[in-house]
């Protein structure tokens, strides 16, 4: 039997860019309704009931490896972990494993490096490929994110204005994409070199124009942070960036999201992190743990918006 190379239409989610804005708002009033199931005690439809998920891992996780998990038990499926650091490279190629797996099971959550890996896992299976994060992209992170200024800020979510401050990693480009199509403002705040890069940017200011949000960049957080609502960070030391630590922190150190900055910006701003965080470094301990931050709300998004994401992928 050949390599199925080439065969897949099943739905993917590689990045934002994958989805349309009423896709994206659809799976964020479903997290709202599976957030509501929950807090109720409601048991979710079983829509999953039979079905078997990979989760792919090549960098250490806790929310997401945990959120999937639970989402798709609780769905009625069932996920396997492999470890893609045993699996993959030398072992096995990406294609030989895609080859295998999508005879075994009904698709793949894959946390990667390289975002190529996702696009050979795709090319290699006819089941869905979902990324976990890739060193480009965190899309499942911009639902839950999403879904927490939905949650601080119900009758007006759209019309708010998100600052990210901080690194131009897979976190604000997937950010920066999730608001460019729903025509949410949106402002990338970092030293000059790190910003998201020029390749994803040009695309996010063509989904702008279309849905005519106000997408910036800027250097200066003290600027920046002014008629903020939703203030971001995230780690200057992305995981594989490691070697990079002590250059990180000294080009960064003027980015920390202080107290100083949450008060320049709109009264009822809220501090948002996908974390882990590192306090004292892109935010200080009396941000992360003072009364505007939502960051434990935010990771519990991650649960409610990966149940709506799976319900968009095997249920819609
Ligand atoms: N926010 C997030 O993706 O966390 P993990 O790396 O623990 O999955
Ligand atoms: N930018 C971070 C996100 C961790 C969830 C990283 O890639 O390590």
């Amino acid at each position: 039997m050949n390599n199925i190379k080439n065969i897949n239409n099943a739905k993917n989610l590689l990045s934002i860019t994958d989805l349309n804005k009423s896709e994206i708002l659809s799976i964020l009033e479903k997290a709202e309704q599976f957030r509501k199931e929950k807090e109720s005690n409601t048991k979710h439809t079983q829509f999953l009931k039979g079905k078997n998920i990979a989760m792919f891992f090549e960098k250490p996780s806790l929310r997401t490896k945990i959120s999937f998990d639970s989402a798709v038990s609780s769905l009625g499926g069932n996920a396997i972990l492999i470890d893609g650091r045993e699996v993959a490279g030398t072992r096995e190629s990406i294609s030989d494993i895609s080859n295998v797996l999508t005879g075994m099971v009904d698709g793949i959550f894959a946390r990667v490096h390289e975002h190529s890996i996702l696009t050979e896992m795709k090319e290699n299976m006819n089941i869905p490929v979902l990324n976990a994060l890739c060193n480009d992209f965190h899309p499942f992170q911009a639902f839950a994110e999403l879904q927490t200024v939905m949650i601080n800020f119900p009758n007006n979510f759209l019309e708010k204005k998100i600052v990210f401050i901080g690194d131009g990693c897979n976190v604000p480009t997937s950010l920066a994409q999730i608001c460019a199509i729903l025509g949410i403002d949106f402002e990338m705040c970092s030293p000059e070199k790190y910003t998201i890069p020029e390749k994803f940017w040009t695309e996010i200011l063509k989904l702008a124009k279309k849905s005519g949000a106000n997408i910036t960049t800027s250097h200066i957080p003290t600027i920046s942070a002014q008629n903020a609502d939703v203030i971001v960070t995230d780690t200057w030391v992305s995981m594989g960036m490691e070697e990079e630590k002590s250059k990180r922190l000294k080009d960064f150190k003027d980015f920390s999201v202080t107290q100083d900055i949450m008060n320049r910006a709109n009264k009822d701003a809220i501090f948002l992190h996908c974390l882990p965080a590192y306090r004292g470094l892109e935010v200080t301990e009396e941000v992360i743990d003072g009364k505007q931050s939502h960051v434990f709300e935010e990771a519990h998004c991650r649960l409610h918006t990966s149940k709506a994401i799976l319900d968009f992928i095997y249920n819609a």
